[in-house]
């Protein structure tokens, strides 16, 4: 049977759509991950929610040597999905170069294996931050790309201008990108969810971990926004509609429906949601109140984001199952299966 390689494959989006991809069949899965960010554990959830036992192979992706002799031993593949990145904004402003040499070091990589091994089709995780600060809402894929605010998204912006140009030369080979706003949640069986780390950064993970007790308390990082209530505007989609977006993208490759060898998509669930309604439909849902203060503004955040995801509605005729509810619910039962099984 034909391989999709998955790079990133013990990591949260990776995982999500391994699981998707054994739930549609067709294709074997490997997975490369050296678990920079994630857990080899991740192998065995999968294999809990899907009967599946995928192999990881333990490669820096930086590492070409490695990396090609993988291509070596592994006949078949027909496709890469290429999620393997760090991810930190604050991280990545920390230790720069770190990310340059991670994120573009491994995608020249791929690329060169997609090259020399003649991998028809290529699916790349961008992010919503290559857009910055928009002037008009909302975001479709025509709007221009903004000045990056930190080395994390300049990394998906000059990713994104890497692939530009290597599909140019390789019109035999092609591409999509896809460019996600804010991913969360969990397998809805709340098997499966974000390993973050201990100090995270991001709301959800917060809310989720202040709710259980991990955290003492948390803030809103500015209430003075122009906004409906002064908080900050998401986008949030949960993260198995996210992976089953892989499937369809690779479908969409595989079965030649692709005008172009490059497409790119941004996928959001097109519904913005504040700061503070989602912490009061987390306090709802789980009837679990919050322990959390209004703050500054935290530098770097954009007022307001969210996506028309129509051109994903239409050529990859992929649309949101999955509801704020549901992932407010699938990201709690996660914490809660983490604090039962620490
Ligand atoms: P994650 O950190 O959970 O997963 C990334 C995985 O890549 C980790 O398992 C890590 O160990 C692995 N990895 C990193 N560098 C590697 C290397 N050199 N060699 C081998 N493995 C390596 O992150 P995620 O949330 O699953 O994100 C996946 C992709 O989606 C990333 O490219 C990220 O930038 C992008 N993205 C994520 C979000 C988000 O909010 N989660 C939003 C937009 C885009
Ligand atoms: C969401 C909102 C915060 C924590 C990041 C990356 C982006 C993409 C998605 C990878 C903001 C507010 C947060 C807290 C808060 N990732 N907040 N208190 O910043 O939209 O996007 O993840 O590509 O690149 O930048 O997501 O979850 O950090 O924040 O008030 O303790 O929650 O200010 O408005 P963000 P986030």
């Amino acid at each position: 049977m034909s391989k999709i390689m998955v790079t990133g494959g013990t990591g949260y989006i990776g995982s999500h759509t391994i699981i998707e991809l054994i739930k549609k069949g067709g294709f074997d899965v490997i997975s490369v991950d050296n678990c920079v960010r994630s857990t080899p554990e991740t192998i065995g959830r999968i294999k809990n929610i899907t009967g599946k036992r995928v192999e990881n192979y333990f490669v820096d992706i930086c590492d070409k040597e490695k990396l090609f002799q993988l291509f070596e031993e592994e006949n078949d593949i027909i496709g890469i999905i290429h999620f393997a990145a760090l991810k930190s904004v604050p991280e990545s402003v920390e230790k720069p170069l770190e990310y340059y040499r991670n994120n573009l070091q491994s995608l020249e990589n791929v690329l060169e294996a997609c090259e020399i091994f003649s991998i028809p089709n290529f699916i790349f995780s961008s992010s919503c931050s290559i857009y910055g600060e928009v002037e008009k809402l909302p975001v479709s894929e025509e709007t221009l790309v903004g000045a990056p605010f930190c080395p994390y998204a300049h990394t998906k912006q000059i990713g994104e201008e890497m692939i530009r140009f290597f599909a140019d030369i390789h019109p035999k080979l092609s591409f999509v990108m896809l460019r996600y706003f804010n991913p969360v949640g969990a397998d809805m069986s709340g098997l499966n969810g974000e390993l973050s780390p201990e100090k995270p950064n991001n709301l959800m993970p917060i809310i989720t971990q202040v709710g259980i007790g991990k955290m003492q308390k948390m803030k809103v990082f500015g209430t003075d926004y122009n906004t409906r209530d002064g908080s900050c505007i998401r986008d949030y989609v949960h993260v198995t509609d996210i992976a089953d977006a892989h499937i369809k993208a690779l479908d969409f490759l595989v079965e030649g429906r692709n005008k172009s060898n490059l497409e790119v998509f941004n996928l959001g669930s097109g519904t913005g949601v504040t700061v503070l309604e989602m912490i009061h439909a987390f306090e709802r849902i789980t009837g679990v109140k919050l322990n959390y203060v209004l703050g500054e503004r935290r530098p770097g955040d954009v007022p307001a984001i969210y996506s028309n995801s129509n051109k994903a509605e239409r050529e990859l005729g992929w649309t949101c199952k999955y509801s704020l509810d549901d992932m407010i619910i699938s990201a709690w039962q996660w914490e809660n299966y983490l604090k039962n099984n620490a």
